[in-house]
């Protein structure tokens, strides 16, 4: 279990205040603990203490995470339908010290009650429960979040109490929480990701529209069985489809081949179109009793490659490598190489590709179908706590 707490290495002057011995605790020795990110030798070494403020960080999120499961508290109107907001941090709850900064703030900072009270308005369409999750930029989501949050989440529309979830996350790896969601729900019910491009403390922040519109969706009875969704920008997007297409802009989730299924307009879903993929209840992943992930990694097709990185992968444990091939999947001789060796260890190597759009057709070789690499990892990942077989992990690969 990581407890997504991110240690900043420790300010000098501080860490030299002389009652800070009694906040002592060995970093390192913490860190291989699992419970915090952000740890590296470079940047911590063991012996270096937890200032005070680390100390008083890391036991929030132990308390956070030895606290019983928080008690549903929805308001009584019956009227409305019951949405709980799950939130892992991003820019969404990104605070920065101006507003008119939009880069360079600190991602998470703030919590899930900070965010719905900022918007009263949500109260009129659902009444709202949240919930803190982790508390992390999205880089550092991991797969035991992945686990945390799936697992949670069905416990959560198992009950009557709940008609829809909403989470909210950091945008860059927002897709593949949103894919990960879209395969192991075991619910018709909705679920919707959301983030934000600017930071809350922003002028024109786009988070609380975004909020609203993704409660909306979340307790649309329009919103059922259609996988989970994506809302951003007044857009909804099937998990599978929606992707980052600019590193700054607000309007960066696209569904460039496929298009969304529906957008929000005057406080209202309209759905036009629906994935023709298996989803939630239709897939065959089942994470109840997961606590770990296989590994699988990701290796980018370039001029001049080589194949040092498969053989690293293998030797680092991987069970599975996703290639971002050129062009239809396309790799140099000398990487297919690297890929063959890997095959014959048992390393499943499915091919998908750089371009951002199109499907890889296919070979020989295990191939992604119309997913980006960062997804055909999150399906590989999961083809792989179910089966060995490369016929049975192409299947997948073909249907979902
Ligand atoms: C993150 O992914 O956590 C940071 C960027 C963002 O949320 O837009």
């Amino acid at each position: 279990m990581n407890l997504g707490l991110q240690l900043e290495p420790a300010n000098e002057s501080f860490r030299d205040v002389p009652d800070e011995s009694e906040y002592a605790g060995d970093i390192g020795a913490i860190a291989d603990t699992g419970l915090i990110t952000g740890y590296s030798a470079e940047r911590f070494g063991y012996g270096d203490t937890l200032t005070r403020a680390q100390a008083a960080a890391l036991a929030v999120r132990l308390y956070e995470y030895i606290a019983p499961a928080e008690e549903l508290d929805f308001t009584a109107d019956n009227e409305l339908p019951n949405v709980a907001i799950l939130a892992t941090g991003g820019t969404i709850a990104g605070s920065a010290p101006s507003n008119t900064a939009t880069t360079g703030y600190q991602a998470g900072a703030i919590a899930i009650e900070t965010l719905i009270e900022a918007v009263p308005e949500m109260e009129e369409i659902a009444n709202i429960s949240g919930e803190q999750i982790v508390s992390v930029g999205s880089p550092n989501i991991t797969n035991d979040t992945l686990l945390t949050l799936g697992k949670r989440i069905n416990e959560l529309l198992a009950t009557d109490e709940v008609d829809g979830i909403v989470v909210t996350h950091g945008t860059d790896t927002l897709e593949e929480t949103a894919y990960f969601l879209n395969l192991v729900v075991k619910s018709e019910k909705p679920v919707v990701v959301v983030g934000a491009m600017r930071p809350a403390t922003a002028i024109s922040a786009d988070g609380p529209m975004n909020l609203y519109n993704a409660v909306l969706v979340a307790g649309d009875e329009e919103a059922k069985g259609r996988g989970v969704l994506v809302t951003f920008n007044d857009r909804i997007g099937a998990a599978r489809e929606v992707t980052k297409t600019n590193t700054t802009a607000l309007d960066t989730f696209r569904s460039t081949e496929q298009g969304y299924l529906g957008r929000i307009v005057g406080g209202k879903p309209y759905f036009y179109n629906e994935t023709t993929r298996k989803h939630t209840t239709e897939t065959v992943f089942d994470i109840s009793n997961l606590s770990t992930l296989p590994q699988v990694d990701i290796i980018y097709g370039y001029q001049n490659d080589n194949r040092y990185m498969y053989d690293a992968a293998v030797e680092n444990g991987a069970k599975g490598i996703v290639v971002a091939g050129s062009g239809n999947g396309s790799m140099s001789s000398i990487s297919a190489e690297g890929a063959q060796a890997a095959t014959e260890k048992g390393v499943h190597v499915v091919r998908s590709t750089r371009v951002g759009n199109g499907t890889v057709s296919e070979r020989s070789a295990l191939t992604a179908d119309s997913l980006n690499p960062q997804k055909a990892r999150i399906l590989l990942m999961l083809a792989l706590t179910e089966t060995d077989d490369p016929a049975e992990i192409q299947r997948f690969f073909n249907e979902y």
